[in-house]
């Protein structure tokens, strides 16, 4: 054969990778479980470049050359499965299975190592950038055995957006790593989603800022250091005005926000690796309490408001409010970033891959949904992009801080940005607006910085019902008090200290 790629799976984010993939100059062989797509897609995009239509998976890997390299792009789940399942018996050691659908990376695991046996490489691919990107230039997030790279990396980095001409793709790591970071991706975006609903709510309900004009709004804060994809989408959203009834778009549009699954993953895998993620995880929480209509319905019924002194913005105090809840954004956004980058260092060490979060954060610049100025900024607080670097499994690379916060630009912007983040989030507790990853967001900060946590008294109340031990401040080991006893101190062995 003589297609440098072979896409099966041609709904939407399928044919538009094959597009892209033609448009750069691959010859593209095309399959679909049923014909109709392949001939549809050659009908109207055949001129955009060398497509091959076939109607077997046979045929599919009989137009390849070799090593055949075979993107699979359907459902998560099952239907995976079911396409590497016909398609290992006709391959040939070497050839290289893609999956690049939002797959669960612990199935990632499981089927590269499947693959593995059988000589095959299989590479899992995280893709961001919806529908448009796949089509103009995605960010593309590749896992899979790193020789694998070397015949598929350039094919992929071909079609990735490019940033400053880097292309927004770079091998990330063993087995599941691609889907973990795309996972991982897309938890940031459901925080950075809430964050800016959250913005909305306040400056409406506090500030009585009407969907037109806070377009405005997020449209001048798009020109501040919050500056990117998401917030520019959202004034977009915010100026829509239903033709049906002449009303606000948002304001016809049921409140109940959907989910996939990518987000309550990264929550899910947060607890797993016990990284606090837990703005990540509010986000997630929001939806599914945004979905749970009757209770809500009983809710508004019967639950007190206890809003007493509610805070009052007139139009004098608006644009200061205005400034205070971008603020506010833009220190919980950070929060999000920083909580997201950690649980892939905790993953790294659970997993046993090597990441660089600056090259990570280089791949996040541009083609995927959260693309923001801000990304630029990140990956240079994390020595910038450097293909290379492999750091040990769940180190961080040298030089590079433990916490995002602890980047002397973003801990100055923190504490530049700190005072209005609490007059909001304090406003929207007095006003009675909920805003769960503005405050979570806030008490990781202050959990963070805290001299001293409540987990003491925490760790007095498990060694007083479970003997679980505690440690003390002053000394080395182990202690337990013998509370139903005399409640004097034993040390690891018993022995009274
Ligand atoms: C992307 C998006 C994409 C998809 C999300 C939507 O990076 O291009 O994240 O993968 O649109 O999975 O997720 P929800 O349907 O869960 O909001």
């Amino acid at each position: 054969g003589t297609a440098d790629i072979g896409v099966t799976g041609l709904a939407v984010m399928g044919a538009n990778l094959a597009r892209n993939f033609a448009r750069r100059g691959h010859t593209v062989a095309l399959h679909n479980r049923s014909r109709a797509r392949t001939d549809a897609l050659v009908a109207e995009h055949g001129h955009e470049g060398a497509f091959i239509a076939t109607e077997t998976l046979e045929e599919l890997v009989a137009s390849l050359a070799v090593p055949r390299r075979v993107l699979i792009m359907v459902k998560a789940g099952a239907p995976v499965d079911g396409v590497i399942d016909q398609l290992v018996p006709l391959l040939e050691p070497g050839d290289i299975v893609i999956d690049a659908g939002n797959s669960h990376y612990e199935d990632t695991r499981r089927r590269e190592a499947a693959l593995a046996e059988r000589g095959l490489h299989f590479v899992g691919v995280g893709v961001s950038g919806g529908e448009e990107g796949a089509l103009n230039g995605p960010a593309i997030m590749p896992g899979g055995p790193k020789e694998s790279y070397a015949a598929l990396g350039p094919l992929l980095e071909s079609i990735a957006a490019q940033y400053d001409g880097e292309p927004c793709c770079a091998w990330i790591g063993t087995d599941g790593a691609g889907h973990y970071v795309k996972m991982v991706h897309n938890g940031i975006e459901y925080a950075d989603m809430q964050v800016i609903g959250e913005a909305y709510d306040l400056l409406r309900r506090v500030a009585g800022i009407e969907p037109a004009e806070q377009a405005e709004v997020f449209s001048a804060w798009n020109q501040t250091d919050l500056a990117s994809y998401l917030i520019e989408i959202t004034a977009e959203v915010l100026q829509q005005v239903d033709a049906a009834t002449g009303r606000p778009l948002v304001d016809v549009i049921v409140d109940e926000a959907g989910q996939k699954g990518t987000g309550r993953w990264t929550a899910i895998s947060g607890l797993d690796v016990g990284a606090p993620v837990a703005a990540i995880a509010e986000s997630v929480f929001a939806r599914s309490l945004s979905s749970q209509t009757a209770v809500r319905e009983e809710a508004r019924r019967t639950l007190a408001a206890g809003v007493t002194d509610a805070p009052v913005v007139d139009a004098q105090g608006r644009d200061a409010f205005v400034e205070d809840v971008r603020q506010a954004l833009f220190a919980s956004k950070l929060v999000a970033y920083a909580q997201g980058l950690d649980m892939l260092t905790a993953a790294a060490q659970e997993y046993g891959w090597s990441l660089d979060l600056g090259t990570i954060a280089s791949l996040w610049r541009d083609g995927c949904i959260i693309r923001a100025d801000l990304l630029d900024v990140i990956m240079r607080a994390f020595g910038g992009r450097d293909t290379e670097r492999h750091p040990e499994p769940g180190a961080r690379a040298e030089g590079q801080p433990a916490n995002l916060l602890f980047a002397p630009e973003f801990t100055r912007a923190i504490a530049e940005a700190l005072p209005a983040w609490r007059r909001v989030v304090a406003a929207a507790v007095a006003a009675g607006v909920p805003v769960p990853v503005f405050s979570s967001a806030l008490a990781y900060y202050d959990g963070l910085r805290a001299d001293r946590l409540p987990a003491a008294l925490i760790q007095g109340q498990r060694d007083f019902f479970g003997a679980h031990t505690y440690r003390r401040t002053d000394r080395d080991g182990s202690f337990h008090t013998l509370w139903s006893d005399d409640r004097t101190e034993v040390d690891g062995d018993g022995t009274p200290v």
